[in-house]
């Protein structure tokens, strides 16, 4: 039975510490989707289009994993996946009481669901894409934390190099 895992976020950018996750959840699941979430109602620095692109890039040419954006229920993106299986990285205890919540809410919303946690790389315990934006926009470099495209896309959008 091929094991497919959906991967969902909001990838604004993906950073180190995503494909980190992604290259050892390979080491357990057959295939990986990144599900880039649309989601209107939160303020993004990058476009759902750039998001995706990114991911894409980021990921590059492995057959085993593929990039989406979907929008609204998460468990409802699963079905169409044909999967039941969701992949989340957790860091340090900061992440376990939200991540709780929404194994649980999706399990509520679908009994079939099962999230599997991942521990985040040691090098990545730090890294979110919340702080990334954070220190970017502060004038801050992020070089190494993100891929080097990512890292230049990133420059761009505030008008540097
Ligand atoms: O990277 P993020 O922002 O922590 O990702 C959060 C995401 C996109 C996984 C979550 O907000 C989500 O699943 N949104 C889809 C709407 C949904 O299904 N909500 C119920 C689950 S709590």
């Amino acid at each position: 039975m091929e094991r497919t895992a959906v991967y969902p976020g909001s990838f604004d950018p993906i950073t180190n510490g995503h494909l980190d996750l992604i290259r050892r959840g390979l080491n357990v699941l057959d295939r990986i989707i990144v599900a880039v979430a649309i989601n209107p109602a939160k303020k993004h620095m990058f476009s759902i289009e750039e998001r995706v692109e990114m991911a894409k890039m980021a990921v590059g040419d492995n057959p085993r994993v593929t990039v989406e954006s979907f929008d609204g229920l998460l468990v409802d993106f699963l079905k169409k996946c044909n999967t039941h299986i969701l992949l989340r990285g957790l860091r340090a205890v900061l992440d376990f009481e939200y991540e709780f919540q929404m194994a649980l809410m999706n399990r509520r919303l679908d009994r079939k669901v099962e999230t599997i946690f991942m521990m985040t790389g040691y090098k990545w315990f730090y890294v979110s894409s919340r702080i990334i934006r954070d220190v970017v926009v502060a004038g801050g470099s992020v070089e190494g934390l993100v891929p080097d495209f990512v890292n230049k896309k990133l420059q761009e959008r505030f008008g540097r190099k």
